[in-house]
């Protein structure tokens, strides 16, 4: 893996996007600390240095990119399975890319990308709370990390180590095609839950269906069953 490594940086992900002409597909920046992270919606993403994990990964493989859809969902199972295995089994998936441990979050993902008259890559953003214990400020959902949940602390280099091997073998496998749905399904936080939210500019009550087959989110809106993508829905706080 070519991996780069900087003890303080602005963003990893605005890093790979100023550089990614000269880097090759998959490789990982990680940073100890990151000045000006980056969350969804603009907000800004803070974690303590030294002991989280901010990184992320350059993808440039065209096949990969075409199945863009999948990307941030299935990098949120990607952490979930490593998060299994170090004995977080209450881990699940909330639509498109947070992981959520009993209702608290322990990571979210920044899928962004480069466009010219394609895209020329894309970049998978991973915040992972690992030994950060204190979470001051106010967060729109409860923080938690491995430590938190375990016990333990945590080999942070590890921890780095598995996440990049699963979710390196993951983005193999879906580029030979292999179907993630069943198996992302079964993690499906949002599933069956009734939410208030901002869509098509209006607050609407919205009953998810669930992760549908093709990574969107299923859901039934004014007697209306519709397919909602990444980004054309927000939820309200301390509702979904
Ligand atoms: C979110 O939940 O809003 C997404 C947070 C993503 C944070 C990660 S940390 C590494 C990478 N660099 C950034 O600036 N953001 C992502």
């Amino acid at each position: 893996m070519k991996e780069l490594y900087f003890e303080k940086i602005d963003s990893t992900n605005t890093y790979l996007k100023e550089h990614y002409g000269e880097l090759e597909d998959m490789c990982f920046v990680r940073a100890d600390y990151q000045y000006a992270g980056k969350g969804r919606n603009d907000r800004k993403w803070t974690a303590q240095e030294k002991v989280n994990l901010t990184f992320s990964l350059l993808i440039k493989d065209e096949k990969v990119i075409s199945s863009y859809k999948a990307l941030s969902v299935l990098s949120a199972y990607s952490v979930l399975q490593v998060l299994n295995r170090y004995g977080i089994k209450e881990a699940k998936i909330k639509w498109p890319n947070d992981v959520c441990v009993n209702d608290k979050k322990i990571c979210g993902i920044l899928l962004e990308s480069v466009s010219k008259e394609k895209i020329e890559c894309l970049i998978i953003g991973i915040g992972l709370n690992v030994n950060q214990t204190l979470f001051a400020g106010t967060y729109l959902r409860e923080p938690t990390s491995l430590k938190k949940e375990l016990n333990e602390d945590i080999d942070l280099l590890k921890l780095k180590d598995d996440i990049y091997v699963q979710l390196s073998d993951n983005i193999l496998s879906l580029k030979q095609g292999h179907d993630f749905y069943e198996e992302i399904s079964s993690y499906d936080y949002l599933k069956d839950k009734t939410a208030k939210a901002d869509l098509d500019g209006q607050r609407k009550t919205v009953k998810i269906i669930g992760i549908d087959k093709d990574y969107s989110l299923r859901c039934e809106c004014e007697g209306m069953i519709r397919n909602i993508e990444s980004g054309e829905i927000s939820f309200h706080q301390g509702d979904c």
